[in-house]
């Protein structure tokens, strides 16, 4: 897999991103645990929400970075299933910054053939954004250029008790033997069952742990862990953290 991988897709030609060298080997499927917005708010003064509206910027400007860099799949963890433990007001901060994501985003990257995914249970946010998210789901379902994933309201452990109550709902009305729940079979399951699979996992902020996100998915996933806050984040980090995952050597338990 080159650079140019978007580029023989046939659809909207990317322009690649500067600094990864032409012929590195790319990630199809990065996710991002964006953390660090609250940090970054604090050592500038200012009230978390600034921090948000920072992150939101570089969600556009990193989405944006990995439409053009050719990556097939990205997924941002947005809110997850324990972020209801914040502040009323921050929720509904963050709820309104999806919104205007949305209203304000969506149609460049429509326009560019990205399709939108969500993982998780959106359904759990205010009824306007409920709607919101699946009128943008509706619209650009059809578009293949490239996925940008969204994580609402997503955890991990979640996903799996779902996935797996689906399956013993099947063993029950003897659609399925037990002897039949493979690893293909609980991956069907997941959320992310017809996405690629996931290559490299990148947080931010300096933190060590995988807060619930994808821990089936990032069995061998490569980690990528920046001290760089998320709204510091931009095209070149996307670009540094890609230039070391082409420098791993994925083994997979062989030589
Ligand atoms: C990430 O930034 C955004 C969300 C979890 C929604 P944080 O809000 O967690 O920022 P810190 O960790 O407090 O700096
Ligand atoms: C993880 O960040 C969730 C998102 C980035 C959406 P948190 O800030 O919620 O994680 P913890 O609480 O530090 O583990
Ligand atoms: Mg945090």
């Amino acid at each position: 897999m080159i650079l140019s991988r978007a580029r023989l897709r046939g659809k909207a030609a990317p322009v690649p991103a500067p600094a990864v060298p032409q012929g590195t080997e790319l990630p199809r499927h990065v996710a991002i645990i964006m953390d660090g917005n609250g940090r970054w708010a604090a050592r500038r003064k200012l009230p978390r929400l600034a921090g948000h509206k920072a992150g939101a910027d570089a969600v556009r400007r990193v989405a944006r970075a990995a439409r053009d860099m050719g990556l097939e799949c990205l997924t941002l963890y947005a809110f997850s299933s324990e972020n209801w433990k914040r502040p009323e007001q921050e929720i509904a901060d963050l709820t309104a910054l999806l919104k205007h994501f949305i209203a304000n985003d969506l149609d460049e990257f429509h326009a560019n053939n990205v399709r939108l995914r969500v993982i998780g249970d959106y359904h759990a946010f205010e009824p306007s954004a409920v709607e919101m998210v699946e009128r943008a789901l509706a619209k650009t379902a059809a578009n293949d250029g490239s996925t940008m994933v969204i994580a609402l309201n997503y955890g991990s452990q979640n996903e799996l008790a779902r996935a797996t109550q689906a399956l013993a709902r099947r063993v029950a009305s003897g659609e399925l033997r037990p002897e039949e729940i493979t690893t293909d079979a609980i991956a069907a399951e997941l959320d992310t069952a017809d996405l690629p699979p996931l290559d490299l996992l990148i947080r931010t902020s300096g933190e060590q742990r995988l807060s619930n996100f994808l821990l089936w998915q990032v069995a061998y996933a490569e980690l990528y862990f920046t001290e760089k806050l998320w709204p510091d984040f931009d095209a070149e980090a996307l670009a540094e953290a890609c230039k070391v995952f082409a420098g791993r050597q994925r083994r997979y338990g062989g030589l």
